[in-house]
């Protein structure tokens, strides 16, 4: 685990976008599983900067997506797949061949195994972009999660409702169900990039690092990732010297 805390706020979107940088030099043509959230959009500003500039290159990508709500248009302006073509997609050049959204229109189980296999036949995920909920979740897999899942049908935890409910007036209209690459999907991935931002995140990213792997706690199984960094602010990073 290679963890990075950056002291200087302006530094943090820069440190992640470099490993999507360093990725792409590496593996032009490589699978992204891309986040939604409010902790990685800075660092798809950043790449959208570095794009205009010249300085990097999208046009071989495979485009995925993380997760998504299921029982929402995924052309909503609240989806994850409308979100993404609004803080990436649409500014830099990925081929729209190469734009992956989870077909939720599908009936769910088919739309989940339609995706495993459309990650599979791209080779696998190489680099999964990941943020990290207050209870410990990465995608949308919840505490209690199994280890061992694919790309699922969830119910999403009423914290989490809670958290999404200021994008959608009331909790009442918040979509409660999701669809998300499974724990396996995720620790598949040949990278992962874990980032965390603010205070509110250091109980859990400590509890998620430093904590026994516990499938209450989702994240903690990246522990286990043979390849993965993690990009934190000062604040998020502000337990980890100790040990859970
Ligand atoms: C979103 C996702 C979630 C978020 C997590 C943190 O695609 O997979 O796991 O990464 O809820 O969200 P923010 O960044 O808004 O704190």
């Amino acid at each position: 685990m290679n963890i990075n805390v950056v002291n200087q706020l302006n530094m943090f979107d820069e440190t992640a976008a470099n490993q999507l940088l360093l990725q792409l030099k590496k593996k032009p043509n490589s699978a992204i599983a891309f986040a939604t959230g409010s902790t990685p959009i800075g660092m798809y500003k950043k790449l959208v900067a570095w794009f205009r500039n010249g300085d990097i290159d999208f046009s071989q990508i495979q485009a995925f997506n993380l997760d998504e709500f299921a029982d929402l248009d995924i052309e909503s302006p609240n989806s994850f797949f409308s979100f993404l073509k609004r803080n990436l997609y649409n500014s830099v050049n990925i081929e729209p061949s190469h734009i992956h959204p989870i077909k939720n229109t599908e009936a769910s189980v088919k739309a989940c195994s339609n995706y495993e296999k459309e990650i599979n036949s791209h080779g696998g995920i190489d680099l999964a972009i990941l943020g990290i909920g207050l209870n410990g979740h990465i995608g949308y897999n919840e505490p209690g999660s199994d280890f061992d899942s694919l790309t699922h049908l969830v119910q999403l935890s009423s914290q989490t409702i809670e958290a999404n409910s200021n994008m959608f007036g009331s909790y009442e209209e918040t979509p409660k169900l999701g669809i998300t690459m499974g724990i396996r999907t995720i620790m598949n991935s040949r990278k992962i990039l874990l980032m965390a931002r603010g205070e509110e995140k250091a109980k859990i990213v400590h509890r998620a690092l430093y904590g026994s792997i516990s499938k209450d706690i989702p994240a903690s199984i990246l522990q286990l990732h043979s390849n993965m960094v993690v990009v934190l602010d000062r604040k998020a990073a502000k337990y980890l010297k100790e040990t859970a």
